[in-house]
């Protein structure tokens, strides 16, 4: 779909002409547009006459208060308005110190909405980029862990998010297949398949082949000692060591497949290994630049900026590369090779001293452009109800595909549940009052008769619906808060119901979907004869600017890499939608035709956050 400029975008650009030409000699920084944050005072805001009066004061020209800032300032977005966007802008108003409360035209959000409805959700215009996102990035035969789930899933956000918005993306998995673990993992092989060559073992269980191996490892002195020869053969080049170090490889990467399959991500593998023979380039690359200095016997990098104390690694005193000596050389090859000009390191928090370090190193080096973007976007970690790290309850750490079979067993075990109570003459309506669909008053509204956890479903539909909420259900949790902080595991909120949860926006949305069918409305002929949207009601309102702000949304979440901010919005407009379908009959009154369409918008605009956040959707539950 072509894109759209976004509504907040085309009212900062109104305030910034309005603000070019009453005021054109005084230049503020950044823009003063704020949502408004009562419908009663419209729906944005322009705050910037105090700004502007604080830097007239004492000029020949000074105005006598910001309020006498704000009224010829409001005259110049009148003027604005006309010439840029005609018919946007239906109210302005100075109110309290000097604030312009802004209301845009009742007509102009109808006609998006309309669009919506019919079209769908279109991406805001933005400069798209060759961007590359670095994310998942798990290690070759150790478990996949609720660490690397956060990188997965919202490594798979932002790249959604920037395909979405045009972006050329590639989605790279930096598998942690190099090493010195490999070294051990070869000892292992030998010792336990001694005929690998020409009978490859069935590593089945990769994890256990890991543990067996470190605890030799670290019980018996020869065999670290093997391991130790085992790295440097490999390092070298030795075919044999090659050939378990496949074998493992692949034993992994199918065990990795089946996650992403599940998860329904798609990303490239380009390990560790792969930058492996760019690395001495790129080391005398940055010795030629006079940034490597040897301490220890190491070759090592103090980047004059950096604020850490440690340095990058680039050899160690053994001679042999490392992680970080392998970063140098993936950071070169996707600037200078790949020529991305964003790249987007999805990695936990912990690792940020390093990632700082990598950065300016390339900047030093000279591999990056103006206008490139290097950014660690981190995360804060996992925890148990004790707030430390998340473990089972043996201390290990939790295996990824536990958490989904336990999400989905649990959503499973809840429909039987109803499904059993159902066919016993149970109520099921709760469900609805948990999904704030029904009235305070008892009526349940016209979703009323609607079942969720559905007496109607057979096994295998039971089986399907589970799957999808269970896994929505995690990655939901995920996402909805702040990246950047720990946040606690827990099933029972994950899964519950009612509040910010994927279970009970994924119900909303197919409460929506049974309104349009219960209608019996040919919903492709109303499209065909773009039947008007009219926002007469305050609820109806509050649901077409929430759809009319989807692509500045985008915006947001594209500026800060945040997939919470996008949370927030689908839950947002997953509540106005409640609220209006409870106040607003939709069938069989004067309104049904506009109703049905905003309803379609509303679908619409909560479908796409679900897909760009990963989710799959259901029309019935
Ligand atoms: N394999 C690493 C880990 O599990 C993450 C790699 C992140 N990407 C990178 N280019 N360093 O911690």
């Amino acid at each position: 779909l072509e894109p759209q400029r976004s509504l907040m975008k085309q009212v900062v650009e109104v305030c910034a002409r309005a603000q070019q030409t009453a005021f054109a000699h005084v230049t503020l920084s950044g823009h003063f547009v704020t949502e408004a944050t009562k419908p009663e005072f419209g729906q944005y805001q322009n705050n910037a006459a105090l700004s502007l009066f604080g830097r007239l004061k004492g000029t020949p020209s000074a105005p006598s208060s910001p309020r006498a800032v704000a009224l010829a300032l409001a005259d110049a977005m009148r003027a604005a308005a006309d010439e840029l966007c005609a018919g946007l802008i239906d109210k302005l108003e100075v109110a309290g110190a000097g604030f312009i409360n802004i209301w845009i035209a009742r007509t102009w959000i109808e006609a998006r909405v309309l669009d919506a409805a019919i079209v769908g959700m279109r991406p805001p215009a933005v400069v798209a980029c060759r961007a590359l996102v670095d994310f998942s990035s798990p290690n070759v035969a150790k478990e996949m862990h609720v660490g690397h789930l956060r990188s997965t899933i919202i490594g798979d956000t932002i790249c959604r998010v920037l395909e979405f918005t045009g972006h050329e993306t590639m989605r790279v998995n930096h598998v942690g297949d190099w090493g010195t673990q490999f070294g051990m993992l070869i000892a292992h092989m030998r010792r336990e398949h001694p005929d690998f060559l020409s009978a490859p073992p069935p590593i089945s269980d990769l994890q256990q082949f890991y543990k067996a191996a470190k605890v030799r490892f670290d019980e018996d002195a020869s065999f670290k000692a093997e391991a130790h020869k085992n790295v440097v053969a490999l390092q070298a080049g030795d075919p044999d060591c090659h050939k378990a170090w496949t074998l493992i490889c692949e034993a992994s990467r199918e065990e990795f497949s089946k996650v992403y399959r599940r998860l329904g991500i798609e990303l490239d593998e380009v390990g560790e290994s792969f930058y492996n023979p760019f690395i001495p380039a790129v080391v005398s690359t940055l010795e030629r630049y006079g940034q490597v200095v040897t301490e220890g016997g190491a070759k090592v990098i103090f980047p004059p900026q950096s604020k850490h104390a440690i340095p990058l690694i680039v050899v160690k005193s053994d001679g042999g590369f490392n992680y970080d000596s392998t970063d140098l050389a993936a950071v070169w090859y996707r600037l200078c090779e790949l020529k991305a000009e964003w790249v987007i390191y999805v990695v936990d928090a912990g690792q940020g001293s390093h990632f700082d370090l990598v950065f300016d190193a390339a900047a030093n080096a000279g591999w990056t452009a103006e206008g490139t973007r290097l950014q660690h976007v981190q995360f804060g970690l996992v925890c148990g109800e004790d707030g430390k790290r998340f473990r089972t309850r043996s201390g290990e750490v939790v295996r990824l595909v536990d958490l989904l079979d336990e999400a989905k067993a649990r959503m499973l075990a809840t429909f039987k549940e109803r499904q059993a109570a159902a066919q016993s003459g149970g109520a099921v309506v709760s469900d609805l009052a948990a999904a704030g669909a029904a009235s305070a008053d008892g009526d349940e509204g016209e979703g009323g008769s609607f079942a969720f956890g559905a007496p109607h479903m057979a096994d295998e539909e039971m089986e399907r619906a589970a799957e999808a909420l269970g896994y929505a259900a995690v990655k939901y949790m995920d996402l909805k808060s702040n990246r950047t902080s720990n946040y606690i595991f827990n099933y029972e909120r994950m899964l519950a119901t009612n509040g910010n949860t994927a279970v009970y926006l994924l119900y909303a949305h197919a409460r929506l979907c049974s309104i349009i069918d219960k209608s019996g409305a040919d919903m492709a002929a109303l499209k065909a004869a773009r039947t008007p949207i009219v926002l007469e009601h305050p609820a109806e309102q509050a649901v077409g600017l929430a759809v009319a702000q989807f692509a500045e949304k985008v915006e947001d979440v594209l500026r800060e890499l945040q997939p919470h901010v996008l949370c927030e919005y689908l839950y947002d407009t997953c509540v106005k939608l409640n609220v209006f379908v409870r106040e607003c009959r939709v069938i069989n009154v004067p309104e049904t035709p506009s109703r049905l369409m905003l309803c379609a918008a509303g679908i619409a605009t909560m479908r796409k956050c679900f897909d760009l956040l990963g989710m799959a959707w259901l029309e019935r539950i």
